[in-house]
């Protein structure tokens, strides 16, 4: 996979609709030159409507940072497939450590997540990894199997194509404790693998895998040469417009 893939979650920032915008405006020049790579912004969903419209017909694509399974209902506080994709949208997160670890998020509302996104034609950026615990019991693969199995259990043919797997150990999350460019391709290729053993080759080899954890302007290119590794979801680094920009030229060096 050549094409290089590079995703912001902006997570619950910032903290008014200008802000959000004024962030916009800055994105919009300091990207406008990257056409090799892939780019996406997942603000927060309240001004989803007015960012995916900001950016429409612009080299950046919109997602939303999480996903009902029902598509509307006696749900509260919830936001469906149908309501991202009318906000015009093409991507969502699904399952990132912090819903996993505050918000009661498991495998199997992963799961339904993700057949929720595939019904509603919105690229699905599956998030995994393990925590520091889980990495010093040397578990960590166990853990990211399990995560991967069982959220994707039986939807091999709509995943093709239709795909992206964030690998994101949570002990490098907001941290300053990046991976080392060696522990995340080993992750990486531990996933390729286990796609193409628990469901196709193909699916293994059309499938972006994204790090996470602490990527910044400085550790991006290293990362990016890892063989397995298709590109970034950033965190804090994609609340500026110059570090975000400086990781997304990284990728489009290296695509
Ligand atoms: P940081 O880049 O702030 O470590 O966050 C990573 C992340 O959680 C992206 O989803």
């Amino acid at each position: 996979m050549s094409k290089k893939f590079i995703a912001g979650n902006w997570k619950l920032n910032p903290d008014t609709g200008e802000q959000a915008i004024e962030l916009c405006w800055q994105l919009k020049i300091a990207l406008a030159p990257f056409v090799k790579v892939k780019i996406a912004v997942c603000p927060p969903s309240i001004v989803l409507p007015m960012i995916a419209e900001f950016f429409k017909g612009t080299n950046v694509a919109v997602g939303a940072q999480d996903i009902y399974w029902e598509d509307a209902g006696a749900f509260t506080g919830e936001i469906s497939g149908p309501m991202i994709k009318s906000a015009g949208c093409s991507h969502v997160i699904i399952g990132h450590s912090e819903r996993r670890q505050y918000f009661g998020e498991t495998n199997q509302t992963v799961h339904k997540k993700i057949n929720a996104a595939l019904r509603h034609n919105l690229l699905p950026i599956v998030c995994v990894g393990e925590t520091l615990e889980q990495r010093e019991s040397s578990v960590m693969k166990d853990i990211v199997r399990e995560q991967i199995v069982e959220a994707l259990s039986g939807m091999q043919d709509i995943l093709l194509g239709n795909l992206v797997i964030a690998y994101e150990p949570v002990w490098a999350i907001g941290t300053g404790k990046t991976a080392t460019p060696e522990q995340a391709q080993e992750m990486h290729r531990f996933i390729r693998e286990l796609l193409t053993e628990n469901f196709s080759e193909s699916l293994s080899e059309t499938t972006p895998i994204l790090y996470g954890g602490s990527v910044k302007a400085d550790n991006a290119a290293e990362l990016f040469s890892q063989p397995d590794i298709d590109g970034a979801l950033v965190g804090g680094a994609s609340l500026k417009a110059d570090s975000f920009a400086a990781i997304v030229k990284s990728g489009e060096e290296l695509s």
